[in-house]
């Protein structure tokens, strides 16, 4: 059993978070891929109007403002294992250091579209997709230049909904995209809560792995109450675990304690492959198909998608 969270534990919250409400989204049936549902014949479904109705995606904005805990790798080993499953999946890169763009095998030296042009400049999304080396893969890509948008983005009409207005042309196109968000809650951070339909949250089995979620869990709820109703942290996802020590288990109980079952069963231990695959611009999924990042990879997405 693990202690009572105390001042002097380092896996303590840094503040209570027991008023922000935390539950999983209640609809727990199986995402259809695009495909799915255009390939259902009428005798399945003899509604022609429900026919014409595509799934709306699921939105996942991977977030935590702690810098290295995994919000890329999730975001690109994630979206990877998915597209894996047969679901159209896009990442959008919303970091300026752009390293979901770059661990996706692009090489943002060359990109005339980035993500900052659709947050700025009004580009439509799709004119900056690029399709990955995994098939059902996409990428918006980031670049430096974003890094600049948190300012210029201040006096923009309508700022935060600017990634909201922008997926909407895409939405049909897949059945996931996943958000990789910068290491900070600044406006880019909250377009893309501004924009989900979902919030996942990396977590690093190590000291002071809970600190500052007080805090994103404080913005969620402004952004549910003044922006997105209903958006909740849906998921925590335990990485870098490493099961030899006792301090892992003790975070992993900790976290379990505060989020109850929406940490996900399934953890991505600590893995050398995961860390070399981004400079081979592949995720773990190509790069090394049996290593346990990659099992653990496919697992999550199985969990995510609901086994399906
Ligand atoms: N499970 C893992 N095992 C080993 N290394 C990992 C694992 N997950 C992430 N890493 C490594 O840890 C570092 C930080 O991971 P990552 O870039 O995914 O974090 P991040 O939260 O996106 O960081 P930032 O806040 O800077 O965007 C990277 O070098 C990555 O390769
Ligand atoms: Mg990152």
């Amino acid at each position: 059993m693990i202690e009572p969270s105390g001042a002097s534990d380092p896996t303590a919250l840094d503040e209570p978070i027991a008023d922000v409400e935390v539950t999983r989204s209640t609809d727990d049936s199986p995402v259809e891929s695009r495909s799915e549902v255009e390939s259902r014949s009428e005798e399945d479904d003899p509604s022609p109007v429900e026919q014409a109705q595509p799934k709306p995606p699921r939105i996942i904005a991977l977030a935590n403002q702690k810098g290295g805990v995994g919000k890329t790798t999730t975001t690109v080993n994630l979206g990877a294992s998915l597209a894996d499953l047969n679901y159209r999946v896009l990442v959008v890169d919303l970091d300026p250091q752009g390293n979901a763009t770059t661990g996706l095998g692009i090489n943002k030296q060359v990109l005339d579209e980035t993500m900052y042009d659709v947050l700025l400049n009004k580009l439509p999304i799709d004119d900056c997709i690029e399709p990955t080396e995994v098939r059902g893969l996409f990428v918006a890509p980031a670049s430096l230049d974003l890094a600049g948008s948190e300012i210029e983005l201040v006096s923009a009409f309508s700022r935060e909904a600017k990634l909201k207005t922008a997926l909407k042309e895409v939405e049909n196109e897949y059945d996931f995209i996943l958000i990789d968000c910068p290491p900070s809650l600044g406006l880019l951070t909250v377009n893309a809560l501004v924009a989900a339909t979902e919030v996942m949250v990396p977590i690093q089995c190590e000291y002071y792995a809970l600190e500052g979620l007080a805090q994103l869990s404080r913005n969620v709820a402004l952004v549910r109450e003044n922006l997105n109703p209903g958006l909740e942290i849906d998921s925590i996802v335990m990485v870098m675990y490493d099961s030899r020590t006792k301090l892992a288990a003790q975070v992993v109980g900790e976290v379990r304690s505060h989020f109850g079952d929406r940490v996900c069963k399934n953890m991505i231990p600590r893995n050398i492959k995961l860390s070399e695959a981004p400079s081979y611009g592949q995720p773990v999924t190509i790069y090394d198909p049996s290593s346990r990042g990659s099992v653990a990879y496919r697992e999550l997405a199985r969990e995510i998608s609901n086994g399906v």
